[in-house]
């Protein structure tokens, strides 16, 4: 293993704000997040497959009231977000270190009140579909860990992937769409602000050579 991702390694097992198998925190903070890992009990949002954490770290800056968790599974990546939110004194930040298909031994039901899907893998093969963080399964996962009312947003630049997730939220009769858009960035609506305030590391990428991006905000009630 190249000498410079040992060492983040090394540092993720030290860091507090990071949660990985292997630490006890791993086992145990489930269904107390709000109150055992932050220093106030805000409401929690995750985002799922965060790589880097810009959108994580991004909304904990903007939003001091509320807690922000990111997921990935690649230590290096989560490595960069809590470095970045150290050195901005975030105290309402944290990653956690997993698979996505682990949710619901990792959260208690009700423990998010909002899931960001940022530019996932779009998985494109017929025999992935089941891996694609929109597919039903991860739908239901969410359904059980999100509070009443609990929002979740995808962007996604895969234009297959937007139109597979809106089908399968369309056939669900617990799904609300409440706004959505093949191009983000030519919204001009306050209701898009949001959305548009922050990018992560993929989306400044697809945004520079010129790929519109999709957004999608929903309930799951
Ligand atoms: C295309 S990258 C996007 C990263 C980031 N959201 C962005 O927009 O820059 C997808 C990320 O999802 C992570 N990922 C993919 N499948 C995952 C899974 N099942 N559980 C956790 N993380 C996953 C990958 O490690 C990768 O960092």
């Amino acid at each position: 293993m190249p000498r410079v991702k040992l060492h983040r390694f090394t540092d993720n097992a030290t860091r507090p704000d990071i949660i990985e198998p292997g630490k006890p925190e791993y086992e145990q903070l489930g269904g107390r997040w709000r109150t055992d890992f932050f220093p106030e009990p805000h409401p929690l949002t995750l985002e799922v497959g965060c790589g880097k954490g810009e959108y994580t770290v991004g909304l904990a800056l903007r939003h001091p009231g509320r807690n922000f968790l990111g997921l990935d599974i690649k230590g290096e990546r989560i490595w960069r977000g809590s470095t970045r939110a150290a050195e901005l004194g975030l105290a309402n930040v944290g990653f956690v270190r997993m698979r996505a298909e682990a949710l619901a031994a990792q959260f208690g039901p009700g423990e998010l009140d909002e899931i960001w899907i940022t530019f996932p893998d779009p998985r494109p093969r017929d025999r992935d579909i089941k891996r694609r963080l929109t597919s039903p399964r991860f739908l239901n996962l969410y359904a059980e860990l999100l509070s009443p009312g609990g929002l979740l947003h995808l962007k996604t630049d895969n234009a297959g992937l937007f139109e597979y997730s809106l089908e399968i939220l369309a056939a669900r009769p617990d799904a609300v769409v409440e706004r959505h858009t093949r191009d983000l960035y030519a919204e001009s609506g306050p209701e898009f602000a949001e959305a548009q305030a922050i990018q992560t590391n993929f989306e400044g990428k697809y945004r520079a050579v010129g790929l519109p991006i999709n957004y999608l905000q929903f309930r799951l009630s």
